[in-house]
């Protein structure tokens, strides 16, 4: 399959192209609980036809494309909107949740730094923010002060104000957050940034739009957005619950005073003036032009409809769920993000794999000091209509995983690493497991269940060798 010396026909590269993808995930099948938010057919035809629109079109200059700057300005107008922002609220699109959230820290640090001299920028993270913040601070040299959640998986206001300092130059909370779907305390979070004059970051990057919607259609859930004062910018992401094409999220500030810092402004090059509110500089107009398109097909009220009918199917999905015995869901999620953990019977690694051998992909994710290893489900509008199935089958698999006799991984582990890790240690243990780090291996189980019990930074280690095992020259 090399990329030959002599150009191929167009359609030999198509067929290619669908040789290579035979064994990618189905995602329109209702049967993966990550990655994809698949919207209706039609709507997905839409987007398609807006994306290659305007795939060639470069967003980097607003006076060359002044239709990509409308477009982008028409999607701030429906957000202030559903974010309960007002007319001074102002953002920008980015490519993604991550870029919005390098975004939101880099604005903090440069406006710290401008506003009150603070030249050793820490920020404050409860401990179940996403992994991006910790990526914002390593890029950008801030401190990363991560502070314990509550039992309820909530960010503990109270450990918060204990972590500020000078230096502190934003406060972060989630809403919801990704591992366990519940919304922080944001009013009270609010309430301390208000205080100690340190701006409020709320990541609502999945749950944003699937929040506003259940507002608009008249659930209730608790103030997270713009309308709580002290909240100064709300990241967005419009690849997820909004339905759009990947590489479109927001974030979006309380007024442009703080906005300002998020930009990136160059006059010192021999080229042209660069004015970038965003990571990149150019960059395709698909996403912008695919993004307005699924807005203006929903509206608000098709966000709300949306909404009210996957809530519906989480509620299904929560009940099945409850009532299997040796599952338990984590805290009392408030949207539609769902997290289970099993009891010691019921082996949540190989519970994992089973789901997965009948075709369903949920998402493992490891012991932390918040939580043991669990189950988490991103619930979407793919997945109504096949709670039935899917509940059925998870009572199917946590009985024959009950009734399973699994290698004691943790005591090989334990028995291998006395003296230390090294790779020949590493080795030993996958290889008693029968675990072969050159290939991806069907079952994850034993994997898994390593990676649960290695020292974080091994496991950083062994995380990164078999990446770039993967990434590596072919032979
Ligand atoms: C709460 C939260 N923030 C940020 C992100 C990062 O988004 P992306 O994967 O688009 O970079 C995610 C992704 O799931 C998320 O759940």
């Amino acid at each position: 399959m090399a990329i030959p010396k002599t150009g191929q026909s167009a359609q030999n590269i198509l067929n290619r192209l669908q040789t290579l993808r035979e064994n990618d995930i189905n995602w329109r099948s209702g049967r993966l609980f990550s990655y994809v938010y698949p919207a209706e057919p039609e709507v997905e035809q839409l987007i398609k036809k807006a994306y290659t629109e305007y795939l060639s079109e470069n967003g980097l200059d607003p006076t060359a494309f002044p239709s990509l700057m409308h477009m982008e300005n028409d999607i701030m107008d429906f957000l202030r909107t559903m974010l309960q922002g007002d007319a001074e609220t102002v953002g920008h699109l980015t490519t993604g949740g991550t870029e919005s959230l390098l975004l939101s820290v880099k604005t903090a640090r440069d406006r710290a730094r401008a506003e009150k001299g603070i030249t050793e920028p820490e920020i404050i993270l409860p401990y179940t923010v996403h992994s991006s913040f910790y990526k914002a601070c390593s890029y950008f040299n801030v401190k990363a002060v991560t502070v314990p959640v509550r039992a309820d998986m909530r960010a503990d206001v109270e450990a918060m104000r204990r972590a500020v300092t000078p230096n502190t130059v934003l406060l972060v909370a989630s809403a919801p957050s990704y591992a366990f779907g519940v919304i922080d305390p944001i009013e009270e979070l609010g309430l301390l940034a208000l205080e100690k004059n340190i701006p409020l970051h709320v990541d609502s990057c999945i749950g944003g739009l699937m929040l506003a919607g259940m507002r608009l259609a008249g659930m209730q859930v608790r103030p997270w957005d713009f309308s709580v004062p002290g909240v100064t910018s709300i990241s967005l992401d419009l690849h997820k619950y909004g339905y759009a094409a990947k590489g479109c999220s927001v974030l979006m500030h309380r007024n442009h005073a703080h906005r300002k810092y998020q930009y990136f402004v160059c006059t010192d090059w021999t080229g042209y003036s660069i004015v970038n509110p965003t990571m990149l500089s150019s960059k395709t107009g698909g996403p912008t032009a695919g993004a307005w398109a699924v807005l203006n097909y929903y509206g608000e009220d098709g966000y709300a409809r949306l909404a009210r009918e996957t809530m519906h199917t989480v509620r299904k999905i929560r009940a099945g769920i409850e009532a299997i015995p040796g599952l338990r869901i984590v805290s009392d999620p408030e949207a539609s993000l769902l997290d289970f953990v099993t009891e010691s019977d019921v082996n949540i690694f190989e519970l994992n794999d089973e789901l997965d051998e009948l075709g369903w992909k949920v998402q493992l994710q490891l012991a932390s000091d918040a939580c043991p290893a669990n189950i988490h489900l991103t619930i979407n509008r793919s997945h109504t209509g096949v709670e039935e199935e899917f509940l059925h089958d998870l009572v199917y698999c946590v009985q024959k995983v009950r009734s399973g006799v699994y290698p004691e991984v943790e005591k090989i582990v334990a028995e291998e690493s006395a003296g230390g890790y090294s790779e020949e240690v590493l080795y030993r243990i996958m290889s008693r497991l029968g675990v072969d780090m050159n290939t991806l291996p069907k079952r994850m189980a034993n994997i898994n269940r390593i990676l649960n019990v290695l020292p974080d930074v091994v496991m950083k280690e062994v995380l990164s060798s078999f990446y770039a095992r993967m990434y590596a020259a072919h032979p």
